[in-house]
């Protein structure tokens, strides 16, 4: 493993653990996730390794594959910038029930594509200090010190939804999480079986106001509970009754929360009944209502999934936070060639840098490899 001979050239030995944690995508339940409601993610099959050996000066000494030169040193959990503060702030969370690390990392979940890289980091980190201090934490457990880390010590009020992805989901089955109780089931889901295949559209761009809208979006719901009385927009039971309480712009976030939580369950309810080519209709409305009700699209991504569409795929949105990174699309095996190029070509059309394809195999969440 080149982590591992990184690790020995940088630091003189062979780590004591290496733990692998991957990206994901979600299939349905989008920005559902801080509103206490339900999400459908699975993991995807590139992720970030991170091989690490305990210290006991307090010290963190760290290199990434992707990132050549020495090692960076970093003393106590205050000084960290760029992506090495996704690392300390999961040392900071993990406060003195952990001492300093040597770590080395590798990662090749593809940039900017939106496929939860950090979380993918921060998991495999959580992880393979918890197994080497004996910590005792469950998944789910290093799932949310992963989140708090990125809350607090990143500044980004994600929800729970990659970090538990990237600890939890199971290979060929993707994660459906009630992220108020974070009860969770795998779900089996075997495109191939079905003649379909998921397709990542990775539309390279991502916005610069993306971390700005996100907290934007997430207080504007949580206004929006405020005024209608309830603990979370999870809980509005009478839609009719809520949009009638509220005005602009938290008048449609709330419609698409409230909607988008049954489009999840509608969507469990296909899967179970084995009509997964019907989930199509569920994908589209989903990125409708991301599109004019929760505002967090952008052209390409709207582009991508009426290519995608008009080319063969049985159903596409965006997934994840929306303002760039990827798209989905379900695609029936024989119309893969047709979708890639409808989309190829409307981005010719639109000016667009060309989009990179990507298939998504329900992967494995987080595990040891050595
Ligand atoms: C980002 C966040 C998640 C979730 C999605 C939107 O990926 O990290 O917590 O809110 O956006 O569904």
């Amino acid at each position: 493993m080149r982590v591992v001979e990184a690790f020995r050239a940088a630091y003189g030995a062979a780590p004591q653990t290496v733990w692998r944690a991957p990206g994901r995508v979600n299939l349905i339940g989008e920005h559902t996730d801080y509103n206490d409601g339900f999400v459908l993610p699975f993991a995807v099959p590139w992720g970030v390794t991170a091989a690490i050996t305990p210290r006991t000066d307090g010290t963190i000494r760290l290199l990434s594959l992707q990132a050549p030169g020495d090692p960076v040193t970093i003393p106590g959990h205050d000084q960290s910038a760029g992506w090495t503060r996704y690392v300390v702030g999961v040392f900071a969370m993990l406060g003195d029930r952990v001492r300093g690390a040597d770590i080395a990392i590798d990662g090749d979940v593809p940039r900017g594509a939106g496929l939860s890289s950090s979380a993918a980091l921060e998991v495999a980190v959580a992880s393979a200090l918890n197994d080497l201090h004996d910590l005792g934490m469950t998944p789910m457990e290093i799932a949310l010190l992963s989140q708090k880390a990125e809350n607090d010590f990143v500044g980004m009020p994600c929800g729970i939804m990659d970090q538990a992805a990237s600890a939890l989901c199971e290979e060929g089955h993707a994660l459906f999480l009630d992220c108020r109780s974070l009860g969770s089931r795998n779900i089996p889901l075997d495109l191939a079986a079905h003649g379909l295949s998921m397709l990542i559209i990775d539309t390279q761009v991502h916005h610069e106001h993306a971390g700005g809208e996100y907290a934007k979006r997430r207080a504007e719901c949580e206004s929006a509970a405020r005024k209608l009385g309830v603990p979370a927009l999870r809980d509005v039971t009478d839609l009719a009754a809520a949009l009638d309480q509220l005005q602009g712009d938290e008048r449609k976030r709330t419609m698409h929360i409230v909607t988008e939580n049954h489009r999840v369950e509608a969507l469990i309810g296909l899967l179970r009944a084995g009509a997964v080519t019907e989930i199509g209709a569920l994908l589209n409305a989903s990125h409708l209502s991301l599109r004019d009700q929760y505002e967090v699209s952008s052209p390409e991504l709207d582009v991508a999934v009426e290519a995608a569409i008009k080319g063969g795929a049985r159903g596409a949105r965006m997934t994840g936070g929306g303002f760039g990174g990827s798209a989905i699309a379900l695609v029936p095996v024989e119309r893969l060639s047709s979708v890639e190029e409808s989309v190829t070509a409307a981005y010719a059309e639109h000016g667009f840098q060309a989009p990179r394809f990507l298939p998504a195999v329900p992967a494995r969440g987080a595990h040891r490899l050595a």
